[in-house]
């Protein structure tokens, strides 16, 4: 990961010319279309788009999740998809936090445990994670829920829950499907604060996909995702 972490670059990811499409037994679904995108180090870009329009598919393909079929994904220049799937997967820990959509916590492990697996995964003390998780949680306001199981947590809690995660190993890009879509406006508000907080303190890159026009409306910058391509929204129009 040497060569990638030396190159400077105020462009942190980039995808060129992607193409991606799903192909069932009765059709194929051609998502993203020669999808040019850039995402600068520092900001906060918001990706919004009907229900349906590939939202989640470009964050998968940005996060080392899902292979393009075409195009390149360019990380601080390197294409992370001309390496194997070891390099994608310390890419992913090191690099990436992902806030899915579904939460995708695990079930049998508390929201402590499950905040504190992307550290225990780079082999750091358990003390250490298990003090970094307790400060996020308490930092998402969790801190009276640590102990519970996903299936002991309301929806808000478990995408509060899984932003912790997201951010354990503090990722160089925060990648985030919905992370507001079961709160409230007030805990919207405060998440979006917190977002915020990290932006400034550690000029943490976000990615935050929304179908709220108020948050959209709050960040750096918003494309909107329409026919496979990401177009550049004026923001003013979303307030
Ligand atoms: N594994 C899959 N197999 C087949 N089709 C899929 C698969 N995953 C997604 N799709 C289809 O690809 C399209 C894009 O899906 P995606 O989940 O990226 O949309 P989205 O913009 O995130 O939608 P939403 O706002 O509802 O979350 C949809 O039409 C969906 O039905
Ligand atoms: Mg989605």
């Amino acid at each position: 990961m040497n060569n990638i972490d030396n190159i400077e670059n105020k462009c942190l990811i980039e995808t060129v010319g992607v193409d991606k499409s799903y192909t069932t037994k009765r059709e194929t679904i051609h998502v993203l279309k020669d999808t040019d995108l850039k995402i600068f180090s520092g900001e906060i870009l918001g990706i919004v788009g009907a229900s349906g329009v590939g939202k989640s598919t470009l964050l998968h393909v940005l996060g080392g999740l899902d292979r393009p079929a075409k195009g390149d994904v360019l990380f601080k220049g390197q294409n992370i998809y001309y390496q194997g799937n070891s390099f994608l997967e310390k890419f992913r820990n090191i690099h990436i936090g992902f806030v899915f959509q579904f939460f995708n916590l695990l079930p049998d492990f508390t929201a402590l445990e499950n905040v504190m697996f992307p550290a225990l995964i780079q082999k750091k003390q358990t003390f250490v994670a298990k003090e970094r998780a307790q400060y996020l949680l308490n930092e998402v306001g969790m801190k009276d829920r640590m102990n519970h199981r996903p299936a002991e947590l309301s929806g808000g809690e478990s995408q509060r829950v899984a932003l912790a995660r997201g951010l354990m190993n503090q990722p160089d890009l925060l990648l985030a499907d919905e992370p507001t879509g079961n709160l409230d406006a007030n805990a919207s508000d405060q998440l979006i604060d917190l977002i915020r907080k990290l932006n400034k303190e550690f000029n943490q890159t976000f990615v935050l996909v929304t179908h709220s026009q108020r948050i959209a409306g709050q960040l750096d910058r918003v494309l909107e995702l329409i026919n496979g391509k990401a177009n550049p929204i004026n923001q003013s129009l979303l307030i």
